[in-house]
């Protein structure tokens, strides 16, 4: 039995690659390490939580002597990095909470690994660490016809990915000098369910429901390429199984929209699913301050993963939309608790005594 440790997994895409590899690798055993930040939420794996080869561990990545515990009680195969903070806004606000857990996290987490593996007569054979990571690290494209690929070179533009491509050095660096068997892997914006009502698509579909204004930042004139997050979940699977140890992977949807046409054509799915005539949603929407340094595009050129792993997005994006905003309006009461706060009690209230 192989085991894989998931950080982040209680988060928004790492509960679903943590779904996707409990079901998928019932001989693998799945250790989700997760510190349960105000981003993490055990209800987001409630259908999986009694599965065999599942198991929770709290426990936060800056804690350098909890991760060498953790490594030598569990011995993975494999590590998967998820955990991070991972909203722009916030990191404009706090950047220390973003260069301690993308950062030094990232850089425990390597060690850990690293003195693990080393410790034993295999060494690395066999083993492998996967940092998840954004395109946001290269900065933001100008041209119409650019994409990021894998050889564009690193830009970034705010303290969140300044975090990540601090990261994504370091994750290089332990492969190029000390040989550990690393990939990685930058992926464009991903929606879907589960995903905090403080990113764009979930605060709109939360705030049409509510009756609450629509905050578009600016113009509405920023590009971002959408990916449903299965997909992404989908990517990570055949890169951990089946990428070359030292390289990147780009993810992306081949799906660019402008904010301000996703939050109309978002307005006119919510108007249909909630039987209001058409146009009443989009009465909400309010132009506010411009985000600061806010990237203007991103846009993902995804055919390496698609010609080497044969990869390829499984959605079309409207069906993908239509998907997650019926999500939310089915689960009422996963919302309801996340935007009044009652989600933090549910680690108490599941595992307190177990
Ligand atoms: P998220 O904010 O929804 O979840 C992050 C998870 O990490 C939470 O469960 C949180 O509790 C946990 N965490 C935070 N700090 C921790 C710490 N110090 N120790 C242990 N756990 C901690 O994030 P997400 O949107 O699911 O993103 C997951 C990863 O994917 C991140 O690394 C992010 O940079 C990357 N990514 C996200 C997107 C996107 O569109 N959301 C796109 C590309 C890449
Ligand atoms: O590109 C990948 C990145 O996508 C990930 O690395 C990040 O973790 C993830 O949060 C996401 O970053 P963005 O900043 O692109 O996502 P966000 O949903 O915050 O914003 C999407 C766009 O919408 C962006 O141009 C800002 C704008 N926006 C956002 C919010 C929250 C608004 O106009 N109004 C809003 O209220």
């Amino acid at each position: 039995m192989k085991t894989i440790i998931i950080t982040g997994g209680a988060g928004f895409i790492g509960s679903h690659v943590v779904r996707l590899f409990v079901n998928k690798y019932p001989d693998y055993r799945i250790v989700n390490l997760d510190a349960l930040t105000y981003a993490g939420n055990l209800a987001n794996l409630s259908d999986i939580e009694n599965a065999p080869n599942y198991m929770f561990v709290r426990g936060d990545i800056t804690d350098a002597a909890f991760l060498t515990d953790l490594f030598a009680q569990y011995q993975p195969d494999g590590v998967i990095h998820l955990a991070a903070e991972s909203h722009v806004d916030r990191s404009i606000t706090d950047p220390m909470s973003f260069v301690m857990t993308n950062v030094v996290g990232t850089v425990n987490l390597l060690n850990a690994a690293k003195a693990c593996w080393q410790a034993n007569a295999g060494g690395f054979e066999g083993k492998r660490f996967y940092h998840v990571s954004t395109d946001e690290v290269y900065g933001s494209l100008h041209n119409d016809n650019e994409f990021f690929t894998e050889e564009t070179a690193y830009d970034p533009q705010s303290p969140y990915s300044a975090s990540k491509a601090a990261s994504d050095h370091f994750v290089r660096a332990y492969g190029n000098t000390y040989k550990l068997p690393v990939v990685l892997s930058n992926c464009s914006n991903n929606y879907g369910p589960n995903h905090f009502p403080e990113k764009l698509i979930p605060l709109m579909i939360h705030n049409i429901q509510t009756n609450k204004p629509l905050p578009v930042y600016g113009k509405g004139e920023n590009v971002r390429d959408w990916l449903y997050v299965v997909d992404h979940a989908r990517a990570i699977d055949v890169i951990f199984h089946n990428g070359r140890l030292g390289e990147t992977y780009n993810i992306g949807g081949f799906n660019e929209w402008k904010n301000i046409d996703l939050v109309h054509l978002l307005c006119r799915i919510m108007d249909q699913k909630l039987g209001r005539p058409e146009g009443t949603s989009a009465q909400l929407i309010t132009y506010v301050t411009d985000r600061a340094g806010h990237d203007l595009r991103y846009a993902i050129d995804a055919h390496k993963i698609m010609n080497e792993l044969g990869w390829q997005p499984s959605l079309q994006f409207e069906e993908g939309l239509a998907k997650t905003v019926d999500w939310f309006l089915a689960n009422q009461e996963w919302l309801n608790n996340v935007t009044s706060g009652a989600y933090q009690g549910y680690y108490e209230g599941m595992y307190a005594n177990r």
